[in-house]
């Protein structure tokens, strides 16, 4: 399967990604990765993989529309199979939507459907969590409300409450990795369908 990856920032996802479609069993590749800003790492742990990037700025737009356009054209002149959000910090636009219906991953490091947003470690924090995670779903048109694919848990440590959720995304991001990881390649290499909330992938 052909995977285009969208990233907004250190790219730990993108390079797990990179690292598993090293292995041909793995049953995807990754032939480019999109961003919404120069600068990343993540376009960095693209370039150094070889693999093709491009950038659009909303504040390159006069409309939020045009950059939706824009993200759409450049996402599909590779003729992805599936897209993966992992990380990116920008709600996709209707002609996103309509394009690649059912064949967007996204991660999240919450419980959804707790916590949802660009906040999710910091919010679960402040709400008291014993336990929150990760999770890996499907986007639909809402934020963070599509069918939920897996979720991992991570405790939550008295300490965590005092560097600001640092160290717990950290543990989140350990676990949301792998989850990812595994979750696109079953996808990838099965097939999947979507049955009201659930997605149903052969083998599991
Ligand atoms: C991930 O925890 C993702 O769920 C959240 O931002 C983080 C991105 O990390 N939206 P990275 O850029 O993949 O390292």
């Amino acid at each position: 399967a052909r995977l285009v990856v969208l990233v907004s920032g250190s790219g730990t996802n993108l390079q797990a990604l990179l690292d598993a479609a090293a292995d041909p069993a793995y049953g995807a590749r990754i032939v480019a990765v999109g961003a919404d800003r120069d600068g990343i790492a993540g376009l960095e742990r693209a370039e150094k993989a070889g693999v093709p990037t491009f950038v659009h700025r909303v504040k390159d737009y006069a409309l939020r529309q045009d950059w939706d356009a824009a993200l759409t054209g450049a996402t599909a002149a590779f003729e992805p199979d599936l897209i993966v959000s992992a990380g990116f910090m920008k709600i996709l636009g209707a002609s996103f939507m309509e394009r690649f219906a059912h064949r967007i991953v996204n991660t999240h490091p919450a419980l959804l459907p707790s916590f949802p947003g660009a906040h999710g470690v910091r919010d679960a924090l402040a709400y008291g969590v014993k336990v929150t995670g990760c999770t890996v779903h499907l986007v639909d048109e809402g934020v963070d409300t599509g069918p939920i694919i897996a979720q991992g848990v991570v405790e939550v440590a008295d300490s965590d409450h005092e560097d600001g959720g640092d160290a717990l995304h950290e543990r989140i991001k350990t676990v949301e990795r792998k989850l990812l990881v595994e979750a696109v390649g079953r996808m990838a290499r099965e097939g999947y369908r979507v049955e009201g909330r659930r997605v149903l992938i052969p083998g599991q």
